[in-house]
Parts: C-alpha cells; sequence; structure tokens
C-alpha cells in the first residue's frame, strides 16, 4: 500500500489507472468502512481510501479537534484491507484563501440533518467534490465511489452533485452494517452504556415494524410513523420523517423509492439509522 500525503505524489501514482473504487473518510475506520471498501476491492483493479478531517463540514462550535484521529490504527486496517492508495492530505494542500464554494441544494440541503447542522453539507460537498476531481485528473477508466446508506441524505446529496455537475463518477450505495441485536454501527455507539444500547434497540425495531406494516399494505405515512413512536416511546426521537430517493418528503410510501429516517437522542448521544423500502 502507498501512503500519499500531497496531491503531487497522488498524481503520480494514478497515471494509466483502469477501475478505480474510492472510499472517502474522515478516518477513525470501523466495520462499516470496511464493508465500503471491501466492496470497492471487490468491484475494482485500484482501491483507493482518503482520511481527512474536513473542517468545513463541522460548524462553529462543533468541537473538530475532538474528532477522534487514529491515523496509526486506520493504516493497519487498510493494509490488511489490501487498499492500493490510502491519500491523507493535509488541510492546506486542499483549501485555498478566498476559494470557490459549493452549496448544498436550498431545500434538500437544509432538511433534517441539515437543518440541526445548517452548513455541514457545503462543506461535505465541497471536499467530496475536490477528491472526486483529484482522482479524475489522471482520468482513470472508471471510477465508483462507495457511499454509506446510513448517511442518506448525504449520499443522496452527493448523488445530485454528481448529476447537476456532469461529474463521471458512479456512486455505489452499500448497506448499512449492524452488529447481531440490530444497533446500526457508528462511531457514536462507544458513547453509550449497556443500558442506553438497550433503549437504543428500539430504533432498529421501530424500523423493522416499519417495514413490515408496509409488507403488510400500509403505506400512508402518519399510520407508520404513530406505529413507529409507540416502539420508540422510551426515546427523545428528533424527527421520523418519509422521503424518496430524491430525497423529497412524502405522505404515501411508494415502494422501492423510499426511505424511512430516524434520528434519536439516547442519554447524551444522538444516533441516526433508516430503512430502504
Ligand atoms: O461521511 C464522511 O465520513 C464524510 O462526510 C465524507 C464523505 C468523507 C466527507 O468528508
Amino acid at each position: 500500500m502507498i501512503i500519499v500525503k500531497n496531491i503531487e505524489e497522488l498524481l503520480k501514482h494514478t497515471k494509466n489507472l483502469d477501475s478505480v473504487g474510492f472510499v472517502p473518510t474522515m478516518g477513525a475506520l470501523h466495520q462499516g468502512h470496511l464493508s465500503l471498501i471491501k466492496r470497492a476491492r471487490d468491484e475494482n483493479r485500484t482501491v483507493i481510501v482518503s482520511i481527512f478531517v474536513n473542517p468545513t463540514q463541522f460548524l462553529e462550535g462543533e468541537d473538530l479537534d475532538k474528532y477522534p484521529r487514529r491515523d496509526l490504527a486506520d493504516i493497519e486496517i487498510c493494509k490488511r484491507a489490501d487498499v492500493d492508495i490510502l491519500f491523507m492530505p493535509t488541510v492546506e494542500s486542499i483549501y485555498f484563501e478566498d476559494e470557490l464554494r459549493v452549496e448544498a441544494p436550498a431545500i434538500r440541503g437544509f432538511i433534517l440533518e441539515g437543518s440541526r447542522r445548517a452548513g455541514h453539507f457545503n462543506g461535505v460537498l465541497q471536499v467530496v467534490m475536490k477528491l472526486f476531481n483529484i482522482i479524475l485528473f489522471n482520468r482513470p477508466k472508471s471510477l465508483r465511489a462507495y457511499f454509506g446508506k446510513k448517511d442518506a441524505q448525504q449520499l443522496a446529496l452527493i448523488s445530485q452533485m454528481v448529476k447537476d455537475y456532469f461529474l463521471n463518477v458512479d456512486i455505489i450505495p452499500c448497506e448499512i452494517v449492524r452488529d447481531s441485536s440490530g444497533l446500526a454501527l457508528s462511531s457514536r455507539n462507544a458513547y453509550l452504556s449497556a443500558d442506553e444500547v438497550k433503549e437504543a434497540l428500539a430504533i432498529s425495531r421501530s424500523l423493522k415494524r416499519a417495514s413490515k406494516l408496509v409488507m403488510q399494505g400500509v403505506l400512508d405515512t402518519s399510520t407508520i410513523e404513530r406505529e413507529m413512536r409507540d416502539v420508540m416511546k422510551n426515546l427523545d426521537i428528533e424527527y421520523i420523517a418519509f422521503v424518496n430517493r430524491d430525497f423529497k418528503k412524502i405522505e404515501t410510501i411508494e415502494l422501492k423509492n423510499s426511505t424511512i429516517l430516524v434520528a434519536c437522542i439516547v442519554g447524551e448521544t444522538r444516533l441516526i439509522d433508516n430503512i430502504w423500502i
């Protein structure tokens, strides 16, 4: 595995590439990331992983310095997962003074996760656009980029950016990885006590309940929401939302084109989860 820390060096190693699988991350890699890397490995000649704690997606007051940094462990994980190139750029090599900005769409970028963290998705899109362009620079035969369905809004916005800006990148949505009890994997699960883990299981149970209702023919979202709230009655629910794959809110479930999203606070920890129907 080659580790590169600046763009010039990356460009030297990305000449004449065939199919490239790219997994952008902010490090502190866990099983969820690993599942993206494995899929990228299976489907492409070259696998590139980036680790970059992107300052522009942290809002004022959010503690960028406290974001977990585990470079040595991450390097080891990538080596074992047979990654070809690990790109770990510095902030100075990615961002410039008074630079041009990519902006999230005014509605889809500012609802749900975007309403709580207004401007967060601007930063995500800004950095993903840069990373895609750096990898596309030497024109690989194909570029597939792998994102988890867990961050469904991020995934929808990146897919929209690729479409709206005519980028030659295939976005590959990857399944949510869950532990044996159904809890969606997240680095935030580490903050949960054993009791809170038990409480948090109501989130995935509520999504299962929703999917069962849909299978029984219940498509009205207010009925489904009522049932989900009942399953999560002991949790502090921030939102339950129903959107189609374009991330527009819906009132009736459209089969194979709907996502049900949940955000809850368990103890002090905010958790999100979703199911694609
Ligand atoms: O999902 C993440 O880890 C980040 O938002 C991403 C896509 C790597 C951009 O910084």
